[in-house]
């Protein structure tokens, strides 16, 4: 049975974090894991749990300019192309439409072949901003409209 998609707690961060290389292999994420994004926006920061633990999640917020941004996306390692990561984005795009987001956005870094395949099946569209994180500092930026 799929997954059941629903608002993330402080809890399943801290589950997250315990368990943080089945979600993000070697890459070290564990410092843009806010509570605070939890408690503040907690319509769009959204876990899929299953009853072997958390399977997915997903953490944003809608901006003042009706931009769904998502922050975070990641699915485990045992349940990587299975649809999750594509419901998980659904269920956030409902929640920001809900709150009068017109767009989604999402960020990755440069080499990050699997995020951008994703976001281009997703229908994202995929540019490289040279300096999105200050000089010298690329970033992949992802953006669709909704
Ligand atoms: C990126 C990630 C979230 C994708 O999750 P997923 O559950 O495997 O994605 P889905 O099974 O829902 O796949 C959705 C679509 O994306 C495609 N896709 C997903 N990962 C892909 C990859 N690595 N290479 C090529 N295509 C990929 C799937 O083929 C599928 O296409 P389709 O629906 O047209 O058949 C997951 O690989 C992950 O957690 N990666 C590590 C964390 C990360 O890099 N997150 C993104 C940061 S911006």
């Amino acid at each position: 049975m799929a997954p059941h998609i629903v608002p993330a707690d402080v809890t399943d961060i801290q589950q997250v974090l315990a368990d943080h290389d089945r979600y993000w292999g070697g890459r070290d994420l564990r410092g843009l894991h806010l509570p605070a994004l939890v408690h503040e926006f907690g319509s769009t920061c959204l876990v899929a749990r299953d009853e072997d633990g958390i399977r997915g999640y997903v953490i944003g917020f809608v901006t003042p300019d009706r931009t769904g941004y998502v922050h975070l996306i990641a699915t485990r390692d045992d349940t990587r192309g299975t649809g999750l990561g594509r419901a998980l984005y659904t269920a956030f795009a409902d929640a920001a439409r809900g709150q009068g987001a017109v767009r989604l956005k999402a960020i990755t870094t440069v080499g990050n072949e699997g995020s951008a395949a994703f976001h281009r099946s997703l229908g994202f569209e995929v540019r490289v901003e040279e300096e999105y994180n200050g000089p010298g500092q690329p970033r992949v930026v992802f953006t669709r409209d909704l």
